[in-house]
């Protein structure tokens, strides 16, 4: 099972989006998917229409007082399982912090999953912040990709979270850690700021940046209220269509995933 962190210290870039999204579209081709939301906000889970999730999040496992493996639960999708989120990933902030071993409590609680389930990826949704449960991601990813905003500074957070990347890989916690992939999201291919975006974000990071765009949609605004994946709530629009190729383009990313 190969660990990919959805990261970006900044909120609604489309984080959220990307990590249930991506996992469902995997999973629709045959994937086994662990989606891993690693956000109190639980944003993750409740796109999916899972409720009622207090006390199975990964909060236990990060805490030592459960095995991660406990906290796996199925979804109503085949090929799809979850960690949920829940309100007390807050609280790992400041226990977890305390710890000798705070920033590799996740890559343990991981690692026996890592070798024995049948799963393919684990998806980890990231908070937007640069605290313990993100860095924790970072020490236990095997790879990282960032989704960003087609706006006007995103080269700015782009850098900033490169630095922290390599300040996870030189720390000897992870060091294979790597900035695999950057996905474009929220694209407006009407703006000439979108456009100018891309291109700028693509100067720099090259063959990094998905083939695949994200396009604004409204519809993707939409489905998180619903419960319901990209997939579901409109399987035949720009999103899902979106989705369905970034899936692809990540399968053929990961050649022995
Ligand atoms: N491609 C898109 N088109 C339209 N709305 C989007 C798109 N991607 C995300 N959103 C919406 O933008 C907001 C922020 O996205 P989200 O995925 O929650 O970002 P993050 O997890 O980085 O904070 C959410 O309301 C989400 O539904
Ligand atoms: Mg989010």
């Amino acid at each position: 099972m190969k660990i990919i962190a959805i990261a970006n210290q900044k909120g609604g870039v489309g984080k959220t989006t990307t990590a249930v999204n991506l996992a469902a579209c995997l999973a629709a081709k045959g994937k086994q998917i662990l989606l891993l939301d690693l956000d109190p906000q639980a944003n993750a889970t409740s796109a999916l229409g899972i409720t009622d999730t207090e006390g199975k999040s990964m909060y236990e496992p990060l805490i030592g007082q459960a095995a991660a493996a406990d906290h796996i639960l199925a979804t109503r999708f085949d090929n799809l399982w979850i960690i949920p989120g829940d309100i007390n990933l807050a609280g790992a902030e400041i226990e977890v912090a305390r710890q000798e071993d705070h920033l590799t409590r996740l890559r343990t609680a991981m690692e026996p999953l890592r070798n024995h389930a049948p799963l393919d990826f684990a998806i980890m949704d990231c908070p937007p912040s640069l605290g313990i449960l993100m860095t924790n991601a970072l020490a236990a990813a095997d790879e990282i990709l960032v989704p960003i905003q087609c706006e006007y500074f995103a080269l700015e957070g782009l850098s900033k979270i490169d630095n922290i990347i390599h300040q996870i890989a030189d720390s000897g916690v992870n060091p294979g850690l790597t900035l695999a992939g950057i996905i474009m999201t929220m694209f407006d291919v009407r703006t000439n700021l979108s456009n100018q975006v891309v291109a700028e974000v693509r100067k720099h990071f090259g063959e990094r940046v998905y083939h695949t765009m994200v396009p604004r949609t409204v519809r993707l605004g939409e489905a998180p209220s619903f419960g319901k994946p990209i997939l579901e709530y409109e399987p035949v629009g720009a999103g899902a269509i979106a989705y369905n190729a970034l899936a692809k383009e990540f399968i053929a990313r990961h050649p022995q995933g």
